[in-house]
């Protein structure tokens, strides 16, 4: 039987994602909103791609939670996205009640899947529905890390004029302003960084990276990113279907990793079919993982609030 994924939030990021999980052909997919008729006209209209695209997937549209039952994969992408000058946190409140409703409704339906969250604020949406679900931890996974890395990516392709696909780079941290670029940890071709571009051009770069996602809203105004979310989620989506077990930066729940308890936070993980199967913990110099303390102060200021709105 072909794999079922339902992904909540029928906009930009729902939509998008929803389309490249179709092409994939690994899965079936529910594309549901509270919107009446947007996730119909949505995943009618991807479905209606396939014959030029070359995927039979399934995609259907609904509104009533009954027809995700038993998914093996849901992705949450429900909320209100940032507008110009809001930061991720100010999303918080709204989008934690929304969060809530969600997890109520997919747990129902759903209670073996696995849950990939994508809404923002992303680590503290991630913990809302780790605290809600009551699933095991390896299964509530954030969507965060490949898109800041693949951001980074670009941005230092550009700079040495290569292609993206020979840099390697990795961002560890809570998905916000101080997220954690690692540059000696990135690679071009095998190369370490360090070697090809100067301190300076490399800080340059990591200011853009943590920008990144409100240099968009800046040109946008009205919403925010969802190519390169959309394009981060199903990579990881895959992985889960595919359980082909990759080395991944996504937000996970830590007990003792990083000197870090009860938060979620960026990590390099092994995704596969079991969810997150694995935390890799590296070996950080002090300024790196004074870098991690601080972007885990940050998140926890945030997971402060959240328990103020009392929903767990
Ligand atoms: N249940 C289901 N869908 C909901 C609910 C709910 N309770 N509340 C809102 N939605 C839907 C909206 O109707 C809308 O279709 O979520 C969708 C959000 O779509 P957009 O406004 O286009 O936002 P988008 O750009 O997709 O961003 C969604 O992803 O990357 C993050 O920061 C971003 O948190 C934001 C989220």
């Amino acid at each position: 039987m072909p794999q079922k994924v339902t992904v909540v939030g029928a906009g930009h990021v729902g939509a998008t994602t929803a389309q490249r999980i179709a092409e994939t052909n690994l899965a079936n997919v529910v594309l549901l909103d509270i919107l009446a008729g947007i996730p119909q006209g949505k995943a009618l209209d991807i479905w209606e791609s396939g014959p030029v695209c070359g995927f039979s997937s399934q995609v259907i549209g609904s509104n009533d939670y009954a027809d995700s039952a038993d998914s093996d994969l849901v992705i949450i992408t429900a909320g209100i996205a940032r507008k110009p000058g809001m930061s991720r946190e100010d999303l918080l409140a709204t989008n934690a009640r929304i969060i809530a409703s969600v997890t109520k409704e997919v747990t129902r339906y759903s209670p073996e899947t696995i849950i990939l969250v994508v809404t923002n604020p992303l680590d503290v949406m991630a913990y809302l529905v780790n605290k809600l679900s009551g699933f095991p931890k390896q299964k509530v996974v954030g969507m965060a890390g490949i898109l800041d890395g693949s951001r980074f990516r670009s941005f230092l392709a550009q700079e040495l004029g290569v292609s993206p696909q020979s840099v390697q780079a990795l961002v560890l941290g809570g998905h916000g302003d101080t997220m954690v670029p690692l540059p000696r940890y990135a690679s071009v071709g095998g190369i370490p960084l360090t070697e090809l571009l100067d301190p300076e051009q490399i800080e340059r770069l990591v200011q853009r990276t943590r920008q990144g996602g409100a240099e968009i809203v800046g040109h946008l105004k009205t919403g925010s990113a969802y190519y390169a979310p959309s394009a981060a989620a199903a990579e990881m989506a895959e992985a889960i279907l595919l359980d082909n077990k990759k080395l991944l930066p996504c937000s996970a729940y830590l007990e003792g990793e990083y000197a870090l308890n009860d938060i979620y936070m960026g990590m390099p993980v092994v995704l596969g079919g079991g969810g997150v199967e694995r935390i890799i913990e590296l070996k950080l110099t002090p300024a790196e993982q004074n870098l991690l303390l601080q972007s885990a102060a940050k998140v926890k200021e945030s997971l402060k609030l959240l328990e103020q709105l009392e929903l767990f």
